[in-house]
């Protein structure tokens, strides 16, 4: 019997949230972000649940790419920051890769290595995000070269938006007034179609400007949403990842005493606290406070006093026929991660991001 904490990961959810997605935009192909494991999900296991949907896969870095064709995974993969040197370019050329270029370091390296089949690539440009690209007033140039250099095959211009999950759009109308400005003369000069990206999940949702020929959702697959507003489109994601634990111990308190480390919470009265086998060495947030939502036998309970690493205390004062062994949510699609973020001072993306390896992982509705 091992520990009880575990993730069940819902792979006939994620299809659904990506036709989702893919309903909102139909003439716009699809490129699943799947990038630090699908944010936790398992990046070999989603890929292969969405394979037959999306037209591409994108993921960071080449180990990242790797890793799904080592899964027997097909379709074209995007890296989203490149090659970090030009010993990768090979490799990434080898295994059907895609590029993003952002520098003029990524630029000559491109130029100046020798390849057998050219790739596409990628040229993002910083309209406003402020952490990778060139800059809008090198776009011509630098598209220029590519489209001239024998281990370019096609290009695809894109740019990544910084405040999209707001519904103050200030910034989102800038970056796409920048980005359609600086791209015109390539477009008005083209011999043949030039594709584009913009979208995120949040831009995909509610910019429809920004839906373009190629989408790129992340956080939507996995059915949280990318707002800090409640956006009535995005009610209609289905969490993916369900985290749940049991209750092993019961304990009854008198009014005064305090439970946990540092003696954070005191009972206001007598309390019935029970003891959850989760913590954050199981990736549950140390950052919750006292008060933050947990499910027991399907009603919401407080959780009391610091979390530590494998266990948190709730209180279960008010329920009745609470028993060890009675299952836990932590969070999934009956407590949305993103409201157990809320108590922690972080986001959804992150809790399920970093579930640590201990955690067991269980997947259902595979094919
Ligand atoms: C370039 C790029 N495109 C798309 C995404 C997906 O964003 P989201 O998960 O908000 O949909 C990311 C995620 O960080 C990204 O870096």
């Amino acid at each position: 019997m091992s520990r009880p904490a575990k993730i069940i990961i819902d792979l006939a959810a994620i299809q659904a949230n990506c036709r989702l997605a893919q309903a909102i935009a139909p003439d716009s192909k699809t490129v699943a972000v799947i990038k630090a494991d699908a944010y936790g999900h398992g990046a070999a296991e989603v890929a292969q649940a969405l394979e037959p949907q999306v037209e591409m896969f994108t993921v960071s870095c080449l180990e990242e790419a790797l890793v799904l064709r080592e899964n027997g995974l097909s379709k074209p993969i995007l890296l989203l920051e490149g090659c970090f040197d030009e010993t990768e370019l090979k490799i990434a050329t080898d295994n059907q890769c895609e590029l993003v270029v952002h520098s003029s370091l990524q630029l000559e390296q491109l130029l100046n290595a020798t390849f057998e089949t050219p790739l596409n690539v990628w040229l993002k440009i910083d309209t406003g995000m402020h952490r990778l690209g060139i800059l809008p007033q090198e776009v011509e140039f630098i598209y220029a070269k590519l489209a001239a250099s024998a281990n370019v095959k096609n290009i695809v211009l894109m740019t990544h938006l910084a405040h999209a999950y707001s519904v103050d759009g200030a910034h989102t109308t800038m970056q796409i007034s920048r980005f359609e400005n600086c791209i015109q003369p390539i477009i008005v000069n083209a011999n043949q179609k030039v594709e584009l990206s913009m979208a995120n999940s949040a831009a995909l949702l509610a910019w429809p400007r920004t839906r373009v020929d190629w989408n790129r959702p992340g956080i939507m697959l996995y059915g949280l949403s990318p707002f800090t507003d409640s956006i009535n489109v995005a009610k209609k994601l289905i969490p993916a990842m369900d985290f749940e634990s049991q209750i092993i111990a019961l304990r009854y308190i008198a009014s005064g005493e305090s439970v946990g480390y540092g003696c954070t919470w005191t009972a206001p009265r007598p309390s019935t606290i029970a003891t959850v086998a989760v913590g954050y060495g199981d990736g549950y947030p140390r950052s919750a406070k006292s008060g933050t939502p947990v499910l027991i036998n399907g009603h919401r309970v407080r959780l009391v006093g610091r979390v530590s690493m494998d266990l948190i205390s709730v209180d279960v004062t008010d329920l009745l026929n609470v028993e060890i062994g009675d299952t836990a949510i932590l969070w999934g699609k009956a407590l949305s991660a993103d409201e157990v973020a809320s108590w922690a001072d972080t986001i959804g993306y992150e809790l399920v991001t970093r579930m640590p390896k201990r955690v067991t992982r269980v997947f259902v509705n595979q094919a």
